[in-house]
């Protein structure tokens, strides 16, 4: 009888072999808008998040591939030598096969998360390897036909771009590099095997240095199939210098390229400027991705600044993720909607005005938790008025309840409001209120943007 295809087999020919067009798919997801690009979109995830249903709705719906932030590794899979234990990582496999996500499996080598008996025992050279092909070939064995792909090995370079002198370079030198993908391969030859590291996105010498290695290994004909580059970027930082470039050169090594572990953070508090560089990174980063066809995903380091990493990394930094702790979608998820050729419902954050001198928007609301009333007091500064439409649009769940002093509406995340009969003449420099009462729920940020008849305000 012909073996069934195993399913995630058949999903990276799915993704590989054609494009397959939005209106597929019955609703605009991250899923769905990467998909139509060719690409996937995919989510960190970790297990005691697997119980809060409000997040797996979004982890399975909006994402088309998972990647375990902890439960795949040393420490969490072989905790005592030739004791290993599954559980966690197939508890996220397994979430994965129910809602037809792929996993990105993480992580094999690595200087971190590993078991004392590792870290700290008397290797040889010898009983290093046996060690680390033990492993290996185990884990990866046990995976096999479950995963699309591995990070064999992570994070080897330091910043400077040589090597780190983790257990691993210290007992073996290099050659645990080329060994592991080697064992890797040989445990599954159909999972795509990465090296992953952080500050390769852009030029500098440690992406220079792992192009140098990816070049080698190449060369050698060591089943390496992709680079990951984490994406662990932050406002106050710049964004890398020639993303897309350095992207290019790996995949012209005949390298598949993704963007592994994305988020973006800020010094806290946030504020206007902070977030519109954000959303510049991120929709910088779905651009070079989608320049480079090679790019085959992103994976954004969880999806929600209720689970990120951050703020228990890097004390007062933090909002680095495209959805709010309320499980709200941020100006960031629009950001990647849009990059991603969507439709966003409220103002495309790229695109906002920057403000002009011919009107003058103040708006101040008054919150009570679940609901508030805004006020907004327009300013016309150009010439006279005799009719006037406002539009702009809210980040979260505002629903419009009652409005007054104008016709107030709302579609999606877009409110507009046009004129009442006595107050459509504003003289220049006059000034018109208006006002009306909402419900919310999670964070209500005010609107960052208002056109006044298709103009922008300031
Ligand atoms: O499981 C223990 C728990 O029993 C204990 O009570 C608690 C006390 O601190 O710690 C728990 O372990 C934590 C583990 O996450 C699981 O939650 C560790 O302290 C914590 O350090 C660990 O952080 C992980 C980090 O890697 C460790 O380096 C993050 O969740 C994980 O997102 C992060 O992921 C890495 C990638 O693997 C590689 N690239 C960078 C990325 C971010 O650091």
């Amino acid at each position: 009888m012909r073996r069934p295809l195993p399913w995630i087999t058949a999903f990276a020919l799915l993704l590989g072999a054609f494009l397959i067009p939005h209106s597929a798919y019955a609703a605009q997801t991250l899923d769905s808008l990467a998909k139509a690009k060719g690409r996937y979109f995919g989510s960190a995830t970790d297990n005691p998040e697997l119980s809060d249903t409000a997040y797996t709705s979004i982890l399975g719906s909006e994402f088309s591939s998972i990647t375990p932030g902890n439960s795949m590794k040393w420490d969490t899979t072989e905790p005592t030598q030739g004791g290993f234990n599954f559980s966690n990582g197939d508890a996220v496999v397994a979430f994965a096969k129910a809602h037809g996500q792929m996993v990105r499996a993480h992580t094999l080598v690595w200087h971190n998360q590993l078991p004392s008996w590792v870290a700290n025992g008397s290797w040889t050279a010898d009983t290093l390897n046996a060690a680390l092909k033990n492993h290996i070939t185990t884990e990866v064995g046990h995976y096999a036909g479950q995963v699309y792909s591995w990070d064999v090995v992570n994070e080897p370079f330091n910043d400077d771009g040589t090597y780190r002198t983790d257990v691993w370079y210290n007992t073996l030198g290099t050659s645990y590099i080329a060994n592991a993908l080697t064992w890797a391969h040989a445990a599954d030859p159909n999972a795509k095997l990465y090296i992953n590291d952080y500050n390769i996105d852009g030029s500098g010498a440690k992406a220079d240095a792992m192009y140098t290695l990816a070049k080698s290994l190449k060369a050698a004909g060591v089943p390496l199939d992709g680079i990951g580059f984490q994406g662990h970027l932050a406002t106050q930082y710049g964004f890398p210098s020639g993303m897309q470039a350095n992207l290019q050169r790996f995949a012209d090594l005949g390298l598949d390229v993704a963007i592994t572990e994305l988020d973006v953070r800020m010094v806290l508090p946030s504020d206007a400027t902070k977030v519109a560089t954000q959303n510049t990174y991120y929709t910088n980063v779905v651009n070079a991705c989608l320049a480079v066809s090679r790019c085959v995903g992103i994976t954004v380091w969880d999806y929600t600044d209720k689970y990120s990493w951050v703020p228990g990394t890097f004390s007062g930094e933090g909002d680095a993720t495209l959805y709010d702790a309320n499980l709200v979608p941020k100006a960031d998820y629009d950001a990647v909607v849009a990059a991603l050729g969507g439709t966003t419902s409220s103002p495309s954050p790229t695109t906002s005005p920057t403000g002009s001198t011919s009107c003058k928007v103040a708006y101040t609301a008054n919150d009570w938790g679940s609901g508030f009333t805004a006020t907004i007091t327009i300013t016309d500064n150009g010439p006279p008025l005799t009719a006037w439409t406002l539009g702009y649009g809210y980040a979260g769940n505002q629903t419009l309840t009652t409005g007054w002093s104008g016709n107030w509406s709302q579609s999606g995340k877009n409110i507009t409001v046009t004129n009442a009969s006595w107050n459509g003449v504003i003289p220049t420099g006059g000034s018109v209120s208006i006002g009306a009462n909402f419900s919310y729920s999670g964070t209500n940020t005010a609107p960052g943007a208002f056109t006044l008849n298709g103009s922008p305000c300031s």
